[in-house]
């Protein structure tokens, strides 16, 4: 484990040990936190994009700008790192950005973990990847001992990273060792901003297909919030609709596509046969045996969802923001920990882009929004999580300025 072991690759005893310092980290000010720096990120990238006087704007690469966000996101209320949206959090040698080490790392993650003779090959690419690991290890390093003495010193932040050491600070029985803090923070780092990234790009596309639905929603943005108001964190059950719209796109283009368990003990599944057959069948697992639960096949199941294929946000609203009927952060103890970090992020954003802005396609010539919609929401691929290849938008004000 090159990053240290951590709260997702840990399992049994030892993730129980890593759960137990890392749940405490997300609490109710974590969410208010989330929820007041998403609102300065979105002023900061409306000055910083130029987008703050303008009654259209092109927006190229729709991922480019959820990508940011989510890692500013991460990096502001998971870690408390100073960034604004034109200063990426840096090492304090003013090297390579993180979130461009980042990204490469999570690219070339089959790289880094070669055997380390490897990395001596005279391979551009491998040396790049061992330079931004050598660089986020680094990184996460001098952030860990500054913590460390903040949490000593008494001064602890809201953010995630503060909390947890400070959780770990107070533990007697069951202390994280410096690697597996940092296993956790680079893990958070990691699934806090590509999941949620994808998940927010993927709902911006779908409204750019369906006008009535994004009419709808803004018209419950504008009767919680009014036109000019700024959202507060106690309006986030109050967007049911906007929140809907995320779950809907994160069912359809679920970012944690696999699951993989491992069975403990000799067991056997009961599987129901498929829709229209009756009876279920019974498969022996031997214990040891690994299995891949496939996410996308759940989220498509027609038993549980009536017109699969098809984006229905309504089949969330009012929904209470934390019910198991939504599947994608998956279920029981090993459930996302970030769940409500995602949602409250995802809720306000979403709820101030669209007041602002009506988001349009990018039409080729001749073609309709329904082609468009086919050819860019069907262009998935997996990057580590699954997600929709970048697309352009057009945003038009819609009270011009
Ligand atoms: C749309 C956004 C997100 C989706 C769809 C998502 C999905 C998932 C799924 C399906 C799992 C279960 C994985 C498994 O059992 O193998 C998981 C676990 C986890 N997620 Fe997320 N996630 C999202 C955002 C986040 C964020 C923002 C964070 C952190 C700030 C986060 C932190 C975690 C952690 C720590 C676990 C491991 C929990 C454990 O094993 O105890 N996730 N996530």
């Amino acid at each position: 484990m090159f990053l240290g072991m951590n709260i997702i690759t840990a399992q049994g005893a030892m993730w129980r040990k890593h759960r137990r310092i890392v749940r405490p980290a997300f609490g109710t000010d974590l969410y208010k936190l989330v929820w007041n720096k998403t609102l300065e990120i979105y002023r900061d990238m409306l000055q910083v994009e130029e987008w703050k006087d303008k009654n259209f704007v092109d927006v190229p690469a729709v991922q480019q700008i959820t990508h940011k966000l989510a890692f500013l996101l991460i990096s502001t209320c998971g870690f408390g790192f100073a960034s604004t949206w034109d200063t990426p959090p840096r090492a304090t040698d003013g090297g390579m950005p993180i979130q461009e080490a980042l990204k490469i790392v999570a690219e070339n993650s089959n790289l880094t973990a070669v055997p380390k003779w490897l990395w001596y090959l005279p391979i551009t690419r491998l040396r790049i990847a061992r330079f931004a690991r050598d660089r986020l290890r680094t990184f996460m390093h001098e952030q860990l001992i500054e913590r460390k003495a903040m949490v000593a010193a008494g001064d602890i932040r809201a953010d995630a990273f503060s909390i947890m050491v400070k959780a770990n600070q107070d533990e007697s029985t069951y202390k994280l060792d410096d690697e597996e803090v940092i296993g956790n923070t680079f893990i958070f780092l990691f699934t806090g901003h590509e999941t949620t990234a994808s998940s927010l790009a993927a709902t911006v596309g779908y409204m750019a297909i369906h006008d009535d639905i994004q009419e709808e929603v803004v018209e419950q943005i504008m009767s919680v919030l009014g036109a000019d108001r700024d959202p507060d964190y106690s309006d986030y059950l109050k967007l049911d609709k906007v929140l809907a719209i995320f779950y809907e796109a994160t069912r359809m283009t679920p970012p944690g596509h696999a699951l993989i368990r491992q069975a403990t003990e000799d067991t056997v599944l009961t599987v129901q046969n498929p829709m229209g057959e009756e009876g279920s069948k019974n498969i022996p697992i031997p214990k040891g045996t690994e299995i891949t639960l496939d996410m996308v096949g759940v989220q498509y199941n027609p038993r549980y969802f009536e017109d699969p294929k098809t984006y229905r946000p309504s089949r969330w609203y009012g929904l209470p923001a934390d019910s198991e009927q939504f599947s994608a952060f998956s279920v029981g103890p090993r459930a996302c920990l970030g769940r409500k970090f995602a949602t409250v992020e995802a809720t306000c954003f979403l709820a101030l882009l669209l007041r602002d802005w009506q988001v349009l396609p990018v039409l080729r010539a001749g073609e309709t929004k329904e082609a468009w919609g086919a050819r860019v929401m069907n262009d998935t691929h997996i990057a580590i999580t699954l997600t929709v290849a970048d697309f352009p938008v057009k945003l038009v004000r819609r009270r011009p300025v």
